[in-house]
């Protein structure tokens, strides 16, 4: 099964969406097999965002993911990359269509709440910077049958 990461950015906590996130996340049947609430580091940041060190944003994006605690998750199942990508939406907020957690909850593209994974090969170098193997939990749930034969 395809896994992702999702991270609930700083600015979820600050302005207490968690609950309403991981609920949108939930509804729409994502199955959660990791979470955990870190507080990255300069050097964890760094790794994380890599692909966008040279950018212009990069130490406005590094100064923000580190100023406090943020909510990692794990979510598991077929499509799961790009069914988060669309559950967020457009990374500015400004053209996120309403419906999505940046289209409803957010307006500023430096505060827009959400990262997910953009592609399965980048979830599973994302994945192994915040969790351990054995924090990434196997389980069944009776409503998978129906959710997954459509
Ligand atoms: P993320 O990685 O956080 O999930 O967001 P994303 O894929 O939708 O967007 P990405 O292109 O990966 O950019 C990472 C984060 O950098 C900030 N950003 N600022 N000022 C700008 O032009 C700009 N562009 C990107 C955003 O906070 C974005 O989420
Ligand atoms: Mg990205």
């Amino acid at each position: 099964m395809e896994r992702t990461l999702i991270l609930l950015k700083p600015d979820a906590l600050q302005r207490a969406l968690v609950g309403v996130i991981i609920s949108r996340l939930e509804a729409r049947g994502l199955k959660i097999t990791g979470l955990k609430m870190v507080h990255m580091d300069k050097p964890m940041a760094h790794q994380h965002y890599s692909v966008h060190a040279d950018k212009g944003f990069f130490p406005g994006l590094v100064e923000f993911i580190t100023s406090g605690p943020i909510v990692a998750i794990v979510v598991d199942g077929k499509d799961s990359v790009q069914i988060v990508r669309t559950l967020m939406g457009e990374t500015d907020p400004s053209k996120a269509l309403p419906g999505t957690i940046r289209g409803d909850l957010a307006k500023d593209i430096g505060r827009n709440l959400i990262h997910g994974s953009d592609s399965p090969e980048q979830a599973v170098r994302e994945i192994a910077l915040f969790f351990d193997p054995v924090e990434l939990l196997s389980y069944t749930r009776d409503t998978e049958r129906w959710i997954t034969e459509s």
